[in-house]
């Protein structure tokens, strides 16, 4: 949660109490001040990349970068050697070292680097105490595994003249082009070029260079105002354009720039790829949108520079709370993609251009290539290159390296219920008891910063929070959760131990003069933790330990905020870029990695409260990194009660899923604003299918938790929220294939139907993981129906009256207020818990209810993964994982292990188990055959012999209008831990 507020010094105070009430008196317009924010070209590095792109646009234009054949070698799957930057007087070179190494799974990782920078050769300006490298240490947060050498990876005996070729990846399907003058590389996949770098020859590696201070009477530079003229370095060709190369002043500050220009950039070209995906977090379609300008087009590039954005603004590119780097392109029947490994201020620029059919070349239509040009303020040049050839390739081979999604709890995939703020202990049991009142099932209630005392985060406020021990009590008697937030900046102040060991212990971010930065952020002065520094996760494992918190329990958890992080005073509301972290790394190298450090700090924190007691952390994060999938949820910041925010959450949550982080949701009913009590409840209804489900309010709203809004909406969102808890089996089966495979939790239809060019850029519908669930929801005003895309030619079937849309295109699904398309796909098995509960806790030795979808040809499957939903036990095999599958020729659906060897645990696991049973069995498309039949033959291992085959009641009802046939087995009493078979013959 953020509302930018002036720093709060006592007169600013007055001012701002002024404007509150001064807007309180217009009907209120929200919008984001584009002002705080840079666009490309005042953004230094970015204007002068930009620039060169288009100059280099001109025919005449040869790219000044060139691998310098002699330097070549090949050892161990990475070959190595210097590329040749050629400087304007044709004589000068700049020796930029080159590694291309060749993973074993098949993933290419190009790195340059600049020797005179890497040798500590420079001079850095001012007294600044920065590193005098290129930042080299994304990978060490962002990289997990992956890294292993291609064993198999060799130099190419055919390569021309002029060429280097290497042959790698599985079979040796996968080759890398290396061009030497000028330096580009072309991947192929099975003989064709997919990924193209420097094609348009945008390759920029800004070297070193020593400013010339010239001595003259220091004037006070104003904003945006070019370098004198006499400035300029004497032995400099003309034409070299140093307006943007120093110190660059925007919104009263002013970045030093110590190591003066550094960026990087380079052109990535997908040939033949109309689409690309992912580079969240943008709030915009899910198919990326080009950026040169043109109808219904950007024309500023996409930016990655996590940034509290007050009120963000729909369908831009503008920057948002987090950053992943991952790009991936999808044409039918192939998905490849690029992880840009930089951590710096980043943007990029997307163009596609369409070029006519070419007569010469057989079969080949005119065809679409998408051009990307990714431009980064400093570090390395490290690229990851990824052939696919399947989105799931892609998925898997980008998690392998950055980690999966980490396990949940399994509340946390429940219900969560937040507000700025529940004000007192009492507040937040009478908001527990109106909830059980009501029959409404939530897991988790949220505190925002008001429950500390003054902001001074580790206290609760000794008037407001009394008792928070008893509260978490009251809360534990239906196993339900509280989430409090603690931020990064920590309070200034007297008499506030955490702030004195913070200083003392040295542990908080620089300034650029080497002293602990102080900055404005909630609590008015403050400073930052920097969890660069080991130290300072190990002291802040300390801070959260029961007795150190205080007042905290075992269902404590754990919210993040603020962490891009965001300082009310600084530039863009962050950090200035010359502020210096552990390592002499300075911000601007680290800053998009900077709220990961955090999380992940408090990840760690969270497994250690207690000696003994291991569960799983859950800790929410605002701003985010590659990485930050393995240690929580995200969400997507401050949001508005508008029906345009509530339709740009399912493209943004959809690209998160496809981009390695799906624990992720939008504040269901919009932060900011009163949303009306119909879109609060479509809200709900859209918001059960965000993997984070949580209903969030700022603190001038008004109440709406889901009892407030009254009939017929509170019952509408009660039956949302049952829904939701109805398939946690099937959402925690998703989550544990994400936290094994990288798989989206939901995902889009070009995801589920690569092939299908017609739905590659649908993001408005969406699969729950292998479900075949295909949800569509409701996000305009008014409306009483939806149209959902359908891909294939399976049957789809309403979840709740079995009504059939069968046939590719668009199908039109009732949809009036109380109604929630979703539809099921034929061919799938789907796991639900009926009974309604008042927490999923209470849910944990419910029996199963299992939905046999049948597909055309008679035939479902699907799977079931269940373990404590606590403790880290599954990893050593504490866990249920079926495998159902109906044979629609033989008429039985078989229970089979998907588990691995059993192990001690497994067992003792089955066995707290060991009561849970299949409750009901529904089969959705029954054959008419089956018209006749009254009894199915159960047969479960280790029954006894007299049980071995025992027959079951059957009821077959016969559909109406439209709605399918259906069967249901009452009562099989089957364990879901064994191993079973139901004949239906
Ligand atoms: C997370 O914390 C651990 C334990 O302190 C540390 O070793 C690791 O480097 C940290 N990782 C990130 C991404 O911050």
């Amino acid at each position: 949660m953020l509302q930018s507020r002036p720093p709060s010094a006592p007169r600013w105070t007055v001012v701002f109490l002024l404007l509150v009430v001064l807007s309180c008196l217009f009907v209120p317009v929200v919008s984001v001040k584009h002002e705080n924010f840079k666009k490309c070209d005042q953004s230094g590095f970015c204007k002068r990349n930009r620039q060169f792109a288009d100059d280099a646009a001109s025919s005449s234009w040869t790219s000044p970068y060139a691998l310098d054949p002699a330097s070549i070698t090949f050892k161990n799957g990475q070959l190595s050697g210097n590329v040749l930057k050629t400087l304007k007087d044709g004589q000068e070179k700049v020796k930029l070292p080159l590694a291309i190494t060749f993973l074993e799974s098949g993933v290419a990782r190009v790195t340059l680097d600049e020797e005179k920078r890497r040798k500590g050769d420079i001079v850095l300006r001012g007294d600044s105490k920065a590193r005098k490298e290129r930042y080299n240490e994304a990978g060490n947060w962002a990289l997990v595994g992956g890294l292993e050498a291609s064993s198999g990876a060799a130099l190419s005996e055919k390569a021309e003249q002029g060429y280097t070729k290497v042959i790698y990846g599985d079979g040796g399907k996968h080759q890398a082009i290396i061009r030497h003058a000028p330096f580009e590389i072309d991947f192929q996949r099975d003989g064709e070029t997919h990924v193209k770098f420097n094609q348009r020859g945008l390759l920029s590696i800004e070297h070193w260079r020593q400013k010339v201070e010239v001595e003259k009477p220091k004037e006070e530079k104003k904003e945006g105002e070019e370098e004198k003229e006499e400035e300029k370095k004497e032995d400099e060709p003309a034409g070299e354009d140093e307006s943007t190369w120093w110190d660059e002043t925007f919104g009263g500050n002013t970045d030093s720039k110590p190591r003066g220009p550094e960026a990087v950039a380079l052109d990535i070209t997908f040939p033949g790829y109309e689409h690309v995906f992912g580079i969240p977090e943008h709030a915009t379609q899910l198919s990326l949108k080009t950026t040169r300008g043109g109808d219904g087009n950007y024309d500023e590039p996409y930016r990655l520079y996590n940034a509290d954005v007050f009120e963000y603004e729909m369908d831009s590119p503008m920057t948002l709370y987090g950053a992943i780097p991952l790009m991936q392109a999808h044409r039918k029947g192939s998905t490849v993609g690029v992880f840009w490994l930089n951590a710096a201020e980043t943007w990029i620029d997307v163009v596609k251009s369409k070029s006519i059919a070419n007569p010469l070349s057989l079969g080949v239509l005119g065809h679409t290539d998408t051009q990307t040009h990714w431009i980064s303020e400093s570090g390395l040049l490290d690229v990851f290159v990824f052939l696919g050839p399947t989105p799931q390739d892609l998925t898997r081979q980008y998690g392998e390296l950055t980690g999966f999604t980490a396990m949940p709890q399994s509340f946390a995939i429940a219900y969560h219920q937040c507000r700025w703020n529940y004000v007192t202990d009492e507040d937040v049991k009478d908001v527990d008891r109106r909830f059980d009142k009501f029959n409404i099932p939530y897991d988790v209630i949220w505190l925002d910063i008001e429950y500390t005392q003054e902001k001074k985060y580790f206290t609760w406020d000794p008037l407001t929070f009394i008792n928070p021990t008893k509260m978490h009590k009251h809360l534990d008697k239906r196993d339900r959760k509280l989430v409090a937030i603690i931020d990064p900046h920590i309070k200034n102040t007297d008499n506030y131990p955490v702030i004195d060991e913070l200083k003392k212990k040295d542990l908080a971010v620089k300034n650029k003069d080497s002293n602990q930065y102080e900055g404005w952020c909630w609590p008015g002065s403050s400073m930052w933790i920097d969890c660069f520094n080991p130290a300072a996760i190990t002291w802040w494992k300390g801070l959260f330990k029961y007795d150190s918190f205080k007042g905290t329990a075992p269902n404590t958890f754990i919210w993040n905020d603020m962490n891009e992080p965001s300082v009310f005073n600084g530039p863009e509301t962050t950090m200035p870029k010359d502020n210096i972290h552990f390592g002499d790394w300075e911000h601007r190298d680290v800053h998009n990695i900077n709220g990961l450090t955090f999380h992940n700090a408090t990840y760690q924190a969270m497994l250690e409260r207690k000696k003994g007691e291991i569960r799983r952390p859950f800790v929410l994060t605002r701003a985010f990194y590659s990485g930050s999938q393995r240690v929580g949820a995200m969400w997507t910041g401050d949001n508005l009660a508008e029906w345009s925010h509530l339709q740009a959450s399912i493209p943004m949550v959809l690209n998160q899923g496809i981009s390695g982080f799906p624990f992720s949701g939008a504040d269901v009913g919009g932060f900011f604003g009163n949303p009306s009590k119909e879109l609060l409840t479509r809200w709900y209804q859209a918001g059960i299918y965000y993997p984070f489900f949580r209903g969030h309010a700022h603190i001038d709203t008004r109440r709406r938790e889901p009892y407030i809004a009254g009939s017929p909406y509170t019952e509408i969102i009660t039956q949302a929220l049952r829904l939701r808890y109805q398939l946690l089996p099937a959402w925690y089966t998703a989550f544990h294939e994400a936290a094994t495979t990288g798989a989206p939790i939901i995902r889009p239809n070009f995801y589920i139907h690569p092939e299908d060019e017609r739905g590659f850029a649908v993001d408005d519908q969406l699969y729950i993981g292998s479900t075949g669930l295909l949800a569509k929801p409701v996000t305009q005003e008014g409306q009483d129906s939806v149209s959902i895309y359908i891909a294939d030619t399976e049957p789809y079937y309403d979840y709740f009256d079995y009504t059939t849309y069968q046939g590719a295109g668009h199908h039109t699904v009732p949809a009036p207020l109380d109604k929630i398309p979703l539809l099921m796909q034929g061919g799938h098995i789907i796991p639900r818990r009926d009974r309604p509960r008042r927490s999923s806790g209470l849910m944990k030795f419910d029996p199963f209810t299992l939905v046999v979808v049948l597909d055309k040809a008679g035939n479902a499957k699907g799977s079931l993964y269940l373990d404590d939903g606590e403790t880290f036990d599954y990893q050593l095999g504490a866990s249920i994982h079926r495998r159902f599958s109906f044979d629609g020729a033989r008429s039985v659906l078989t229970s089979t292990s998907l588990g691995g060897r059993a192990t001690a645990k497994t067992d003792a696991f089955l066995k707290t188990m060991a009561k849970v049973r299949v409750e009901k069995i529904v089969v959705v498309g029954a054959p008419a055959a089956w018209k006749a039949k009254s009894q199915v033959v159960v047969m479960e291992e280790g029954a006894k012999e007299s049980q071995r085959r025992k027959p079951v009641g059957f009821e077959y009802f016969e559909g109406e209008g439209r709605g399918a046939a259906w069967a249901v087995v009452r009562d099989p009493k089957v364990g879901i831990g064994k191993g079973w078979k139901i004949d239906f013959a």
